[in-house]
Order: structure tokens, then C-alpha cells, then sequence
């Protein structure tokens, strides 16, 4: 049996700089419930959306350095380009710039979580990056102050700094934990060949609403076309998986499937192996399914992995912890 993670539980800060190397792990997100509104004048859409940590990792080492450097191994290795684009990069230049200090750092990354997933792997590693940064400069920053830094890196980057089970609005960067009483949900996470591009999926979103094939939920009365995350929030507070399984939405997942229709199979394939519920997390392509217990997602995982209509599919647990020095 998993222990549940309580969000009130936190590591110890250093205050000094680390002398040794700083390992930080961080955790893949899935969203319980992703409302989608019209696009806002920045070209962002507003959210109201569900996040929920999972125990799928990045790892981050720091080490002390005479510049900024990122080397990688594991997922994504040889594609993803390393330089100042990368999002690990610009954390730990925000970081420098923000307390002042040389932004002179050894990054390495480990990588499990795919890339353009759908898993927030890319704003996993910037929040990580945040955390490990912060403590090899003994900088000792707040996790509020780390996820203001976060807002300016990304959307999903300031839940990561945190973790747990948040709601999220604005263009998701507004977080605030969800309180509830301690619980662990079991998943199965199907991850797919190939990536979906994040903005592709919110363009195809807007040109199906526009054409009138995506449903819009019934939403705010300030805020029509924005899906209330209401109903997910009193379902997790049941506990009960079938509840959570028949709460589970998300507004994007028109959209990934016109984009990649195999996925329904995908979607089917997860019913068909006896998932309480399964849908695209976040902008896709990973599939996540909601199991009843751990012995239950295994015999998932098996069952799709047999099937060969995902490159894998692994079990998880959430909630767990946002980047943390482990
Ligand atoms: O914030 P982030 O850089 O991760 O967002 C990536 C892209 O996803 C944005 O450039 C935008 O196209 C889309 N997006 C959006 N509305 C959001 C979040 C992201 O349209 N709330």
C-alpha cells in the first residue's frame, strides 16, 4: 500500500550554499480536469483545470560550475536541444537574474517522462531546476517565491514546484492546493510514439469549437465556454475511485483525438483491460487510466502492453510532491 502525501509535508531548506552536488527528483502531471476557455488576447486560453502530480520522474543533479552547462541521458536524449531554449536553461537564468547571483551551474538531467507528452516533462525539469538551483546557490527562496519565478517559464511550471493536487487557473500558472483528506489514486499512464505539439492541440481546440464539433460544457456564468472544475473537486473528496473515474475530463481531448485518432484505440483498448476510466492527459498524446488499486493497475498495464497500441504503459500513484531535493 502506498502512503498517502499529505501537502502540508515539506523538506528542509539550506541556507547555504551546497557543497556537494544537489540531486532534485520531480514528478510527471496528469489533469483530473482541464476546462478550456476562448482564446485571450495574449493567445493564451483560460483554465480551469485539475492538476495532479504523479510518481513518474525527472531527475536533476547541480553541481558547482564556472558557467551554466546541461547535459542529458534517458528519454528524449539526442533530440531535445540543450541550449538556451531548453527550459531548464531559462529556470536556472531566471533564478540568477532574479537573486543576482552568476548563474554558474552543472546541470544534469536524467529522463523518464516523454517528451510533448501531454506530461508537463519539459516544466517538470524547469521547476527542478528552480529547486535544485536555489539550493546549490544557498539561495533558501520560498516555494511561493520559486512558482512566481515558475509563472514567467511556463504555464505548468509553478504546480511543479509544488505537487500534490492543485487547481489551477488563469493560463494555469495560478495555483492553489487542493484540500483534501490524504488519499492515493492508481494510474496507468499509456505513452505513445511521437509528441503532440502543446499550441497544434489549443489551435485545433479553437477550430473545433469554431466549427462547431467540440461541445462546450456548461461553465461559469461569468465565463460560459470555461467547464467548472466543481464536480472533480467533490469527487475527490469521496475517495472512491468510481467517483473520481466518472468526474475525470478534459476539454483537449477533442482535440488530440482529431489530431491523432489512433488514440481512441487507445482510449478503447483501456476500457476493454477493465480501467474505471481513461482520458488524454492534458494536450496529449499519453493516455492516462484510472485503476482501483495497485494489484488492478498492474493487470492494466499488462493487458495494454500486450495489446501494442502504446509504445508503453507503466503504472503510477498520485499525489505526490512537486520538485523536491531528494
Ligand atoms: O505556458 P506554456 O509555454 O507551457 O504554453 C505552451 C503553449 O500552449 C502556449 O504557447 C499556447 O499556445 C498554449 N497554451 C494556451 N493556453 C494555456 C496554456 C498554454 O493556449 N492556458
Amino acid at each position: 500500500m502506498t502512503e498517502a502525501w499529505r501537502p502540508d509535508e515539506d523538506l528542509d531548506r539550506p541556507r547555504h550554499a551546497a557543497s556537494g552536488p544537489v540531486k532534485v527528483r520531480v514528478p510527471a502531471k496528469i489533469n483530473l480536469h482541464l476546462g478550456v476557455g476562448p482564446v485571450r488576447a495574449d493567445g493564451y486560453h483560460e483554465l480551469s483545470t485539475v492538476y495532479h502530480a504523479i510518481s513518474l520522474y525527472d531527475e536533476i543533479t547541480a553541481r558547482r560550475g564556472d558557467t551554466l552547462t546541461l547535459t542529458m541521458e534517458g528519454e528524449g536524449a539526442g533530440e531535445l536541444a540543450l541550449d538556451e531554449s531548453n527550459l531548464v536553461i531559462r529556470a536556472a537564468r531566471a533564478l540568477a537574474a532574479h537573486a543576482k547571483v552568476p548563474a554558474h551551474a552543472r546541470l544534469h538531467l536524467r529522463k523518464q517522462i516523454p517528451l510533448a507528452a501531454g506530461l508537463a516533462g519539459g516544466s517538470a525539469d524547469a521547476a527542478a531546476a528552480l529547486v535544485a538551483c536555489d539550493a546549490l546557490w544557498g539561495l533558501g527562496l520560498s516555494r511561493d517565491e520559486l512558482a512566481a519565478i515558475a509563472a514567467g517559464i511556463g504555464s505548468d511550471v509553478p504546480f511543479l514546484v509544488y505537487g500534490g493536487t492543485a487547481l489551477g487557473t488563469g493560463r494555469g500558472e495560478a495555483v492553489s492546493p487542493v484540500l483534501a483528506r490524504p488519499n492515493t489514486w492508481h494510474w496507468v499512464v499509456a505513452v505513445a510514439d511521437g509528441g503532440l505539439s502543446t499550441p497544434d492541440v489549443y489551435r485545433e481546440l479553437d477550430r473545433l469549437r469554431d466549427a462547431g464539433q467540440a461541445p462546450r460544457l456548461p461553465g461559469h456564468a461569468s465565463n460560459p465556454l470555461l467547464g467548472s472544475a466543481d464536480q472533480l473537486l467533490a469527487a475527490l473528496r469521496q475517495r472512491d475511485p468510481a467517483v473520481l473515474g466518472a468526474a475525470l475530463d478534459n476539454d483537449l481531448q477533442a482535440a488530440a483525438l482529431s489530431l491523432r485518432p489512433g488514440l481512441a484505440d487507445v482510449l478503447k483498448a483501456g476500457h476493454a483491460a477493465g480501467a474505471l476510466a481513461g482520458l488524454v492527459s492534458g494536450s496529449g498524446p499519453t493516455c492516462v487510466f484510472l485503476a482501483a488499486d495497485g494489484p488492478h493497475a498492474t493487470r492494466i498495464a499488462e493487458d495494454l502492453t500486450a495489446g501494442e497500441l502504446c509504445r508503453a504503459a507503466r503504472t503510477a500513484h498520485g499525489p505526490v510532491p512537486g520538485a523536491r531535493v531528494s
